[in-house]
């Protein structure tokens, strides 16, 4: 009795136009979903790298912050003054908000000085005179426990400075990419 004719290799390997397709279709799905998941994890992480102006400096701990009413401290990386109120911690801007002269301290005078047209500023940066239109910006500060749980921050409304708790293990850092607007003149 004569056997039945086996498919050749060759006819068992040729794949349909629609298989092709459906293929092709596939390989670009998984293409575009590699783009789609490296794009989330370039938009997940940190824009700035701590440290860096526009990202997170860690002043460390509260014990080596000044004690109130110091003179202000000059953070130029992340070009910032830190000054220690009655009420907590601010971190004022560098930059005037009249034309964006940097401004300075003037200890004689107890009072922040701008050299380009005189604009003055408080303690707290609070505008005094000058043609500035409003008073200093200021950045976020955050006190963090050593687990890194942030227990207080400015208030991005107010702008209020910070109180420091008196544990002296906490953290301090400042958030350069997060900028309050000062109070605009009355
Ligand atoms: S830029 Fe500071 S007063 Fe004009």
């Amino acid at each position: 009795m004569a056997e039945a004719a086996l498919p050749s290799a060759d006819k068992g390997a040729k794949i349909s136009r629609r298989e092709w397709l459906n293929y092709a279709w596939l390989a670009s799905l998984g293409i575009l979903l590699v783009d789609l998941a490296g794009i989330g994890y370039l938009f997940s992480m940190p824009r700035f790298k701590e440290g860096e102006f526009g990202g997170v400096f860690s002043l460390g701990q509260v014990s080596n912050l000044p004690p109130k009413k110091t003179p202000p401290v000059n953070f130029p990386k992340g070009r910032f003054w830190l000054v220690h109120t009655e009420q907590g911690v601010l971190a004022l801007y560098k930059v005037c908000t009249h034309l964006g002269c940097l401004y300075g301290w003037n200890d004689q005078e107890g009072k922040f000085i701008c050299p380009c047209h005189g604009s003055q500023f408080q303690y707290d940066g609070t505008y005094i005179r000058g043609p500035a239109p409003r008073s200093l910006d200021r950045f976020v500060v955050q006190v963090l426990d050593q687990d890194g749980n942030v227990l207080a921050e400015t208030d991005p409304e107010t702008g209020d400075p910070v109180p420091l708790p008196d544990d002296p293990n906490v953290i301090v850092k400042v958030d350069t990419g997060r900028k309050i607007l000062g109070e605009p003149n009355a």
